[in-house]
Formats: C-alpha cells, sequence, structure tokens
C-alpha cells in the first residue's frame, strides 16, 4: 500500500509559544494537591499562558515567520490553519496570518477545525495537494490556547502553542506514508459551545474514548497495510497531557498482545514529551511539538519509521507513519525551539489567575489592548468588532491585518 508517487511530507517545522508560564508547584501550592500528582501522575511540569495581546493568530504568525523567512513566499499557494479555539465563527485565523507573513494575494487561506485532530487533516490536505502540483508548497499551522474552568480538573492540562509546517515534495523532515488508519465516532467528551470561553470534558470518557480510539485507528491502519508495530522508531501520540502518550502506547501494546514493558514504552514514547511536559495542551499543535521534540531530542533516526496518532475528542482519530529524511538534523530549529520555551517569564498563582479571569469588552467600543507580550506579533485593540493586530516594530517589515 505504501506509494511510489513523488514523497511528500514535512519540508520544516516550527513552533511557538506564549509570553508567560506557569509552574505546576504554583498550581500544586494553590490547590493544595501533591506535586507528584503533576509530575508524575499526568506528566506536567509547567503551562504555556498567552500574555493579554496574545492569542492562536499572534501564536500562529509567531510559528510561521522563521518558516516563511527560510523558504520565501513565493511557492506558498494554499495556508491551512488548524484550531479549536478560533476568534471569529467567519473569518478564518488563516486570513490574518496570511496578511501579518506577507503572503502572496494569489492564494487560499482557510480554518479547519475538530478539536485536536484538526491539523493531522490539515496536513493530509496539503499532501494531496502537494501530490497533485508537487511545484507548489502549502503552509499548514496548528493552534490552540487550552482553557478549561479555574479549579476543574482540566485545569492542570491547560497549554498553549502553535506548529507551523512547510509542505512539499522530497521533504527535508519527514516523509508522510500512506495508508492512514481513520476512526470517527460521536463521543462527548469533550467540547466548547459557541458561547463559552473554556471547554466542557467529561475526564474519564476522554480517557477512554481516546483509548478506543486509539485502538480503532491502528486496527483500521493495519487492515490497510500498515507497517508492524515493532517497525516504528518512535511513536507520537497526541498529549492533552505527557501521560496519556505512555497509557495510550501501554493500552495498544496490550491489545495487540504485545509486552508492555515499561522501558520499551519509555523509549518508544519518552523522546516525544520534552516540550509538552512544560508547555501543556496546545490541542491541534501538541501532536506536532511531539514530533519537534522527537527529532530534536533522540538519537539519529535517519530512514527510521515514526507513528503518528491524532486525537480529537467529539471524535476523529487517525494513526499514520512517516519516514525520517537523510540530513534531517541540518534542517531542525532546535535552538529557537528551547529557546521559545526557556524565554517565558513565570506567573505566581495571583498573575496567572487575573490572566485567566480576563475579558474583553464586546461593545465594538475602541479598546487598546496593553503590550504585554515580547513576541513577534501582537492583538493590539479591539475597534468597531474588528480584532487589530501588528506585527511588533522589533520586525523588519511593520504589517497589519484586521484594519
Ligand atoms: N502521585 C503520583 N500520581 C498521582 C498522585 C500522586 N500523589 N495523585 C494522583 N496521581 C495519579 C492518578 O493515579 C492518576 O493516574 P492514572 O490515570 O494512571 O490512574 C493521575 O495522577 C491523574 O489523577 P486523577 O485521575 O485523580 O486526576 P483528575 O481527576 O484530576 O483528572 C484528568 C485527570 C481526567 C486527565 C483531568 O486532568 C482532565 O479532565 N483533563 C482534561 C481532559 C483530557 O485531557 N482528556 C484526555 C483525553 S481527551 C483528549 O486527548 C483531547 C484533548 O486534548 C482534551
Amino acid at each position: 500500500m505504501r506509494s511510489s508517487r513523488t514523497t511528500v511530507g514535512i519540508h520544516d517545522l516550527s513552533f511557538a509559544t506564549t509570553e508567560f508560564v506557569l509552574p505546576h508547584t504554583a498550581l500544586a501550592g494553590h490547590h493544595g494537591t501533591e506535586i507528584a500528582k503533576y509530575h508524575v501522575g499526568i506528566g506536567q511540569r509547567a503551562m504555556s499562558v498567552p500574555a493579554l495581546d496574545e492569542d492562536i493568530v499572534t501564536l500562529a504568525a509567531a510559528a510561521a515567520a522563521p518558516v516563511v523567512a527560510r523558504h520565501g513566499a513565493e511557492r506558498i499557494r494554499t495556508v491551512l490553519l488548524a484550531t479549536e479555539s478560533s476568534v471569529d465563527q467567519a473569518k478564518s485565523a488563516a486570513v490574518y496570518v496570511h496578511a501579518l507573513l506577507g503572503l502572496p494575494a494569489a492564494a487560499r487561506a482557510v480554518e479547519l477545525k475538530q478539536a485536536c485532530y484538526g491539523a493531522t487533516a490539515a496536513l493530509q490536505l496539503a499532501v494531496a495537494l502537494v501530490h497533485r502540483d508537487p511545484a507548489q508548497r502549502v503552509l499548514v499551522i496548528a493552534s490552540d490556547v487550552s482553557k478549561y474552568e479555574l479549579d476543574s480538573p482540566g485545569e492542570a492540562t491547560q497549554g498553549a502553542a502553535a506548529a507551523a509546517m512547510l509542505i512539499g515534495p522530497d521533504p527535508a523532515l519527514v516523509r508522510v506514508e500512506e495508508p492512514s488508519g481513520l476512526h470517527t465516532a460521536d463521543v462527548m467528551d469533550f467540547w466548547r459551545p459557541n458561547y463559552r470561553d473554556a471547554a466542557l470534558v467529561d475526564g474519564p470518557t476522554s480517557v477512554t474514548a481516546y483509548l478506543r480510539a486509539v485502538e480503532a485507528a491502528w486496527t483500521d491502519y493495519r487492515e490497510h497495510g500498515g507497517r508492524k508495530l515493532d517497525e516504528f522508531a518512535a511513536l507520537c501520540y497526541h498529549q492533552p497531557f505527557t501521560r496519556m502518550a505512555f497509557k495510550a502506547h501501554r493500552h495498544l501494546l496490550n491489545v495487540l498482545g504485545h509486552d508492555p514493558d515499561p522501558d520499551g514504552i519509555a523509549r518508544a514514547v519518552g523522546p516525544t514529551t520534552a516540550y509538552n511536559s512544560v508547555v501543556g495542551n496546545s490541542y491541534t499543535a501538541s501532536l506536532y511539538l511531539g514530533l519537534a521534540s522527537l527529532l530534536d531530542q533522540a538519537d539519529d533516526l535517519t530512514g527510521r519509521p515514526v507513528g503518528f496518532l491524532s486525537y480529537g475528542s467529539g471524535s476523529v482519530a487517525e494513526f499514520f507513519a512517516g519516514t525520517v529524511a537523510p540530513g534531517y538534523r541540518d534542517h531542525l530549529r532546535t535552538a529557537a525551539h528551547r529557546e521559545a520555551v526557556a524565554r517565558r517569564q513565570p506567573l505566581d498563582y495571583a498573575g496567572y489567575r487575573a490572566l485567566h479571569e480576563q475579558t474583553f469588552p464586546v461593545d465594538g467600543g475602541d479598546h487598546p489592548v496593553p503590550p504585554q507580550t515580547t513576541g513577534p506579533f501582537r492583538l493590539a485593540a479591539l475597534r468597531g468588532h474588528k480584532r487589530i493586530y501588528e506585527a511588533r516594530s522589533e520586525q523588519r517589515s511593520v504589517r497589519t491585518a484586521g484594519q
């Protein structure tokens, strides 16, 4: 089933995260929770917290700007932005990002949604577009801010980040393979009605639904001629919290009657968790922060197959494989990724809570947003029900979007 057509896949991968970070020690102190529950039980040490003037658009533009700077904008004819924390019901966040990055007018720009799965749909659409016309490049961006109610069980799993990928022929990082294993099931495990800021979740149901989807997507993958599990050098699972990736792999090994040896699970999954354990859940970006972590941390993976399990509540899952390209290490952004995580300013609990509780006026007036972020793009104002974005003045060319 693996195709002998042009190889297409991930040519570049860059992620960005927020201005602020809340260490789980601060959350544990507030709740009187043993820190081991966070560090060990869910595998999280810190969560990214957006500044007032950051959102999915500013994060997406920050993630994608280095990709456009390295490869140029000329061949990008499609921008696909996946998110489940959208800022508008009609206008796609991709159009704002297209403007902020100065991409060619002769392009399509669209937003996609299916919870944390959206970016994988975007990636597969992008691969198909490039197969149709290998002269084109597709910019795929996953960008999300995960927000649960204060003091809820989900609170400790919040986070925020964007991952940008350039999809093209003869990719420098990962060749995306056929087939895919697919699974859709109507489950109310996690959702966010349009009138709500924070997601609703049935935690235990969501964990069970995720594990069932892993099993079903894997079964479909194998039935369509996919690789055997022991062929994979590593497995990237969607990481709502990093311990979930370990649980998912253990579940798959159990279902297949393989030995769920903890050391083997740690080898297969551990290198994918470094960024997510300190960023938190970035929803649809999380799988691709997992890939960034793997490529940045692991020993040489040249020519090795990697498995990807994408899960989006509601629910849709996809299992697919990619092969790591020769010379990939020359194209990584390891230093920039580590800097994106290290540069965040720590918040105390009160600072985090104030940001969490902040809401913007909805009266259509002129409301400048106080400058907080030191990132390359910011939400400058809400004016006449429009979101006004700008590149910060340190950027070489100042652009705006939404005016
Ligand atoms: N030391 C070590 N471990 C500890 C501990 C301690 N002191 N105290 C608790 N733990 C362990 C528990 O044993 C448990 O581990 P197991 O699951 O392996 O048994 C783990 O820490 C979590 O403990 P609880 O189940 O008691 O935690 P909780 O009630 O606070 O809820 C949660 C956990 C359901 C994941 C909750 O954080 C939540 O609702 N999160 C949001 C939903 C979510 O992320 N779901 C994942 C699947 S859905 C998805 O993937 C889509 C998406 O992105 C949202």
